[in-house]
Order: structure tokens, then C-alpha cells, then sequence
């Protein structure tokens, strides 16, 4: 598996402890940056990223903004994706198995590193169920279709 990182300056801080993680998984990864605290707009990280997740170029993508929305509001424009916040284990756990969800977002100013950790984890590692769930993301494609 291949995954894209991107931050925020509001992210960047959760970013860089995240990705010992990925490390520690085994997980290949890219850093789409941002690499400091110097203040970036969160969609020029979100954008890249979410593309080439589009685009197969990567399996899924980590997005971590202030709060985790800004971040996954400008990576749900992109057609195929579906970012999911997730500040908790429960809801990393059903964005993958039910909403077959391919960027999980965060906010570093709302959980700490040691919960980020389990929530990456845990969405690094659980498959979408498919079967009714399949029909209810074929509903959201089209969705696409009709801008
Ligand atoms: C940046 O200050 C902040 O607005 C951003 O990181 C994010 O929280 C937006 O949703």
C-alpha cells in the first residue's frame, strides 16, 4: 500500500508524528509537505493529494489541517474521493468498512498524537465490507455524474 501525507501549517505538527507510524506499519508513503509552521492554504496540500489518489498513483491518502475539515472539504471535490474526519477509533473503523473511505482526515488541534496514532492504524488496516454498502457508494458516485 501507498499513501500520500499532507498537512497544513495546523497539521503539520500531527503530521510529523504520524508518519513514525506509517514507518513502523511499513507503509510507503510520500510527504506532500507542508514542512514547516509557516502558514500555507490547506486546499494547495488537499488538492495534490486527493488527485493522486484519484488517479491510483496512491492506495489513500492522510490529510491533517487545524480541525481536520477545511482539509477534507477541498479533498471531497475531487471526483473519487472520500475523506473521512475521524477523531475517533469507532469512526475510523466504520469510514473504512462501510464508506470504503480513501482519505482520512484529522485536526491537530483537537487530538493528540497517541490518539491519531490508533485512529491511522486502525483506518491503515480495516477493508471496506462491500455488499450493501457497495450500492450505497455507487449512489455517491453518481452523484458525481449529475454537477
Ligand atoms: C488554519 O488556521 C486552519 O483554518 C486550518 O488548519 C483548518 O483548521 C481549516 O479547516
Amino acid at each position: 500500500m501507498k499513501v500520500a501525507i499532507g498537512a497544513d501549517h495546523g497539521g503539520f505538527h500531527l503530521k510529523e508524528a504520524i508518519k513514525p507510524v506509517l514507518d513502523e506499519l511499513g507503509i510507503e508513503y510520500e510527504d506532500f509537505g507542508t514542512h514547516s509552521e509557516e502558514s500555507v492554504d490547506y486546499p494547495d496540500i488537499s488538492a495534490p493529494v486527493a488527485q493522486a489518489v484519484a488517479a491510483g498513483t496512491f492506495d489513500r491518502g492522510i490529510l491533517i489541517c487545524g480541525t481536520g475539515i477545511g482539509i477534507g472539504i477541498a479533498a471531497n471535490k475531487v471526483p473519487g474521493i472520500r475523506a473521512a474526519l475521524c477523531h475517533d477509533t469507532f469512526s475510523a473503523h466504520a469510514s473504512r468498512e462501510h464508506n470504503n473511505a480513501n482519505i482520512l482526515t484529522m485536526g491537530e488541534r483537537v487530538i493528540g498524537p497517541g490518539l491519531a496514532s490508533d485512529i491511522v492504524k486502525i483506518w491503515l488496516t480495516t477493508d471496506f465490507e462491500g455488499g450493501r454498502h457497495e450500492r450505497r457508494i455507487a449512489k455517491i458516485s453518481a452523484l458525481e455524474e449529475t454537477k
